[in-house]
């Protein structure tokens, strides 16, 4: 099968479209929605937002240095596309939604009440990349609806039914593949081809699934691997030690912009690649509409 090299774009899907909670220094709470959002590393546990300038929630961060990543359900589908098209200068988002507000324990803002996990967020870097504005930062507590707790502590996030962002679309979770570390399962055949899913039953594992013993600070060793589960952490909070605090006063400040290195690359490739050659005639670039 052919591919079509396309000039360089957004093409790493799908993403979580998070609601981004933050409050001003009159106490006013907002929320927008990122879908440039993600984990960026497991111990600190630490997470990274991209803003536009332009966004109220940009103003609001920059000052607070700090927010709240309130994970998105199907239920809050709506609510996540609408905050992501209205800004908090026209509207109350929480009212305009009916959204209930919790306290955050950590930081200044509240938290959405119909969101099952909730992670209060201190930032720690900023750097503009040029559209966007990248926030560093520290998740200092983690909110879980207990009602997705089983009896033993386990959280069975995928029963919240969250959320992805693909392409402009928005989807639930399709079904269930295996768990971290399946294709390496005893008695687990190698497909013959790229089909990965072939000849499994899918039902039967999952009802299989060995139960997890990872309640609280454990991480959960997947059978059959020496690998660790990284979901299966729970942050430790420290938020309020002098560290926090540290964290939250360096907030704000920009980071070194390192220049870019065509590394690897001939200066003519770079060239080329700003002035889109090397694509076929005709090609359109294919976008969404601009995050
Ligand atoms: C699915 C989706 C993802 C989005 N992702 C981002 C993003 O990562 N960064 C950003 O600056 N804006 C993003 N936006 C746009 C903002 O959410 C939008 O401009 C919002 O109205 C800003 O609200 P505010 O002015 O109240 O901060 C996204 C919008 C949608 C619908």
């Amino acid at each position: 099968m052919a591919k079509t090299e396309w000039k360089p774009g957004n093409m790493l899907y799908p993403l979580p479209a998070v609601l981004v909670g933050s409050r001003d220094e009159d106490g006013k709470d907002n929320l927008f929605t990122a879908a440039w959002a993600g984990t960026i590393n497991t111990n600190p546990p630490m997470v990274s937002i991209s803003i536009r300038k332009s966004r109220l929630s940009y103003d609001m961060i920059i000052k607070s240095g700090e927010f709240v990543i309130n994970i998105t359900t199907e239920k809050l589908a709506y609510a996540t596309d609408w905050c992501g098209v209205k800004s908090g200068r026209d509207f109350d988002k929480y009212k305009e939604m009916k959204l209930h507000k919790e306290e955050a324990s950590h930081v200044n803002c509240a938290m959405i009440k119909e969101s099952p996990v909730n992670l209060e967020c201190v930032v720690t870097e900023t750097k503009d990349l040029g559209s966007h504005t990248i926030f560093l930062a520290d998740v200092v507590a983690v909110h879980i609806d207990d009602q997705y707790l089983d009896e033993n502590g386990r959280f069975d996030f995928n029963a919240a039914k969250p959320i992805v962002y693909s392409h402009g679309e928005y989807y639930g979770l399709g079904q269930y593949i295996g768990s971290f570390g399946w294709s390496v399962k005893k008695g687990q055949k190698r497909p013959a081809d790229s089909d990965t899913t072939r000849g499994r039953n899918i039902k039967a594992d999952k009802e299989k699934k060995v139960p997890k013993k990872n309640v609280g600070n454990q991480a959960v060793k997947t059978p059959g691997t020496n690998a660790v589960s990284e979901t299966a952490k729970f942050p430790k909070i420290n938020a309020g030690s002098k560290s926090a605090k540290a964290l939250r006063k360096n907030a704000g400040s920009e980071g070194v912009k390192v220049s870019k290195k065509n590394i690897g690359n001939g200066v003519k490739k770079e060239q080329n690649r700003k002035a889109g050659k090397g694509m076929k005639t005709g090609q359109k670039k294919r976008k969404p509409k601009e995050r």
